[in-house]
């Protein structure tokens, strides 16, 4: 290992690797329905053993790549290899990919084991190693006791968990997920959401779920692809998504985001001074690459980057904005703040509720005057 790879490891980023090999790569994938555009010219990399996230809102064309991706629909241009193997004339069942379903598909009639078990009985596996397969996979998703029982006599997260071992019995090298854990309510998607991530570690696997769901994403994720109309809009980890997002919808989509719009009055060194379009005043943001005066641009902030007090804030801080307290919303942990600013644009703010509120008194009340601030590296500048 040379000094300088010592330095950047590389391990779970293989993205960034200028060396790494790409485990699936999609080359101006295209798929139209008639005179409809499904997904529209998508170049992707994949590498071993990622847990990759396609999220986007209903019908942007999230399933209809999966589908291309198991073989079960045929991309109307563009090429897609897996593990160094070109697709296009593959059939689904060569692929070494499995497919589990949205609707998990599972046999009503046939017994937990039988369910797991047919893909193998099915390819002619001896029957000693079907089960010696079996045993050991319904003990990864932890069913063992529930071998003999049918899909009816299981709770939602229970067949969610057998499709799984359905889908894994055959060791593909790829998973394809298609909203796995929306049968599943809140709770139970939130525990289930670590059990899939602790399986696919343990299991080496690379997973491609596909979900609707930010917070879902966010947290599976080894990089997620923001899919809108059968585009990405954005790729990246879920920090870089979150706190560089590269456009206003991106910004909007993940998360929520106070938004300014105005123009480049002056940038000195990385920092920028941006005229707001409403009332009188000037935001300070960091921003490294050069940008002309006068471009219209917005300035982002999340809520939990901006600071509400009802002091004065100490002189030299930046970004102070005086306003008053529209709205609240006690959540406990936190409480968010709709702040009406000068200028009348409404910021939403979370405040975290670091003692504790008696006799309904609350930190910050309805109409409480209050300043605003944020420091410059918290706001994200965007152009498009
Ligand atoms: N077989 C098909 N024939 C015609 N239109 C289709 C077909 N499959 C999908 N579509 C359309 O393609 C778009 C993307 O669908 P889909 O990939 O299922 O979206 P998502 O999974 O993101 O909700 C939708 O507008 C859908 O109606
Ligand atoms: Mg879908």
């Amino acid at each position: 290992m040379s000094a300088e790879n010592q330095l950047t490891d590389f391990t779970d980023r293989p993205w960034l690797d200028p060396d790494a090999r790409p485990f699936i790569t999609l080359q101006g994938i295209s798929k139209s329905f008639g005179s409809f555009k499904a997904v529209d010219n998508i170049d992707l990399d994949i590498y071993r053993g990622e847990l990759f996230v396609l999220l986007g809102g209903s019908g942007c064309g999230k399933t209809t790549l999966l589908r291309m991706l198991a073989g079960f629909e045929t991309p109307t241009a563009g090429t897609l290899s897996i593990d160094g193997a070109d697709m296009s004339s593959t059939a689904p069942y060569e692929r070494p990919v499995n497919m589990m379903f949205q609707s998990y598909a599972l046999f009503p009639h046939m017994t937990v084991e039988k369910n797991v078990a047919y893909g193998l009985k099915r390819d002619g596996v001896k029957k000693a190693e079907i089960k010696q397969r079996v045993d050991e996979m319904l003990q990864m998703v932890e069913l063992q006791d529930f071998r003999k029982r049918k899909p009816d006599q299981l709770s939602g997260g229970q067949r969610q968990r057998v499709a799984l071992a359905r889908a894994l019995i055959k060791r593909p090298k790829v998973l394809l997920l298609d909203e796995p854990l929306g049968a599943l309510d809140k709770r139970l998607r939130e525990q289930t959401q670590f059990e899939l991530m602790n399986l696919q570690d343990k299991l080496g696997t690379t997973f491609i779920v596909v979900t609707h769901d930010q917070e879902e994403a966010m947290t599976l994720a080894t990089r997620i692809a923001v899919m809108d109309q059968g585009v990405f809009r954005q790729v990246g980890t879920p920090a870089e998504i979150y706190e560089t997002p590269a456009t206003r919808f991106i910004a909007g989509f993940i998360g929520s985001a106070n938004m300014f719009d105005g123009s480049v009055e002056q940038q000195r060194g990385n920092l920028v001074s941006v005229r707001l379009n409403t009332g009188d005043l000037v935001i300070s943001v960091e921003h490294d690459e050069p940008i002309a005066n006068g471009t219209a641009v917005t300035v982002a902030v999340r809520p939990e980057k901006i600071r509400v007090s009802k002091q004065q804030p100490e002189p030299g801080t930046d970004n102070v904005m005086r306003g008053s307290v529209k709205e609240m919303a006690y959540l406990g942990r936190n409480s968010t703040l709709r702040v009406a600013i000068e200028g009348g644009q409404v910021l939403e703010v979370n405040s975290q509720n670091r003692y504790r509120a008696r006799d309904g008194q609350h930190e910050f009340d309805w109409d409480d005057q209050v300043t605003v601030s944020f420091p410059p590296a918290s706001a994200v500048l965007l152009t498009a």
